[in-house]
């Protein structure tokens, strides 16, 4: 049974993407290392936690002996490194926490990794790697920075950050690299577009606006709406990183994305009317500093290479999206924690 090293699975993305795992490859066993920070929460997991093949550690990727320890007792095979602060307009308030966790929590795994796999630089191009051992970082498409009306992001651009959280993330995306390159550590990076789906932290666009539109309140679209995000379901982002977890050339990039770009007001429209409320909801308040335009990846690697691809359409993806929030507002309410609320009133209390 091989073991896999999965963090930051009480998240968003982490804890789908662990059912997800659990599902498909029953022969794997899975330690989610997680701090439960504002965003982690292990309802999201509820329906897995007495699997046997499942383990739940609360620590700090940044805790090295804690991760040293978790190598030693597990026997690591695989590392799919989610933890990370995630939102941009908390990294606009307070950068610090994101170079921290984003940045040198990465490089403890990193050191982790290349310590109990006992890489040798001579091997470091070896493909008998792939189905042994590898650390795959998931990183996004904000590390190429912001797009005008035309092209899309490939693997080859350069990195072009724009605010603290995606300037952390190509930090930490070169170090991952650097591994490789260096010490021939076998790795893979993954840079995928706005995620939506089932257990979203009510901070980003789409499950904001959701909840927002079902309680009657305000809608806050920043600056003119019109920016636009290249939108992929969670459950597409798992099976893509579960294909370049198990498929992935060692050493390469592979962008993901859905091609599903909308302007976000066309998506707080669809929402409205969805929910058949009024468009009178929407709240057009003060623009985002360094407020990125455009995103919209390139997936020609992965479909043709490895033959990943979305399955869902945008139209059933947000369908039942909504459905799931209307479903599960005990969820919501538990969610919508002192924490929660302080730091949404804070942010707009403009409005
Ligand atoms: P999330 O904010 O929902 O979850 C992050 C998780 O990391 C939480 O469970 C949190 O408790 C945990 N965590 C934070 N700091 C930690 C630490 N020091 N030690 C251990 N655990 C810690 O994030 P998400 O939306 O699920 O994103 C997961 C990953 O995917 C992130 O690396 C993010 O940059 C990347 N990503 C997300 C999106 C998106 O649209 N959500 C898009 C592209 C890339
Ligand atoms: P977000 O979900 O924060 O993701 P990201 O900034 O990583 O792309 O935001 C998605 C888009 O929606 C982005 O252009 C900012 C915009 N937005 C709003 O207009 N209002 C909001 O309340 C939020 C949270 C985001």
């Amino acid at each position: 049974m091989e073991t896999i090293l999965v963090t930051g699975g009480a998240g968003f993305i982490g804890s789908n993407f662990i059912k997800h795992i659990l599902q498909e490859h029953p022969d794997s066993y899975i330690v989610n290392l997680d701090l439960l920070t504002y965003a982690g929460n292990l309802e999201n997991l509820k329906e897995i936690e007495n699997n046997e093949n499942y383990t739940f550690i609360k620590g700090d990727i940044r805790d090295r002996e804690l991760v040293d320890n978790i190598f030693s007792e597990f026997r690591i095979k695989k590392v799919v490194h989610f933890a990370a602060e995630s939102h941009v307009d908390r990294s606009i308030e307070d950068p610090e926490i994101f170079l921290s966790t984003n940045i040198l929590g990465t490089q403890v795994l990193l050191d982790a990794a290349k310590k109990h796999w006992k890489i040798n630089p001579d091997d470091k191009y070896c493909d008998e790697y792939i189905d042994n051992v590898k650390y795959l970082q998931v990183s996004t498409d904000e590390v190429y920075g912001a797009l005008g009306k035309e092209g899309k992001f490939s693997e080859d651009l350069p990195l072009l950050p724009n605010s603290p959280y995606s300037a952390s993330k190509a930090s930490a995306d070169l170090i991952v690299r650097a591994y490789h390159k260096t010490f021939g550590l076998p790795i893979n990076i993954t840079r995928c577009s706005n995620n939506y789906g089932p257990y979203q932290f009510p901070e980003k666009l789409i499950p904001l606006m959701i909840i927002n539109c079902i309680k009657d309140k305000e809608l806050p679209v920043y600056g003119d709406g019109m920016q636009i995000r290249d939108w992929l379901h969670v459950k597409d982002h798992c099976s893509a990183i579960e294909t370049v977890l198990y498929k992935g050339r060692i050493g390469e990039i592979y962008n993901i994305g859905g091609n599903n770009e909308k302007a976000n007001i066309e998506i707080v429209q669809l929402i409205i009317s969805t929910l058949g409320k009024s468009n009178n909801l929407i709240k057009y308040v003060k623009d985002r500093p360094g407020h990125d335009r455009r995103y919209a990846i390139d997936n020609t690697k992965i479909t043709t290479e490895l033959g990943w691809k979305p399955s869902y359409t945008f139209e059933q993806g947000m369908k039942e999206t909504i459905e799931w929030y209307l479903n599960n507002t005990e969820w919501i309410n538990n969610i919508i924690s002192n924490d929660y609320m302080k730091y949404y009133e804070k942010m707009y209390s403009g409005i």
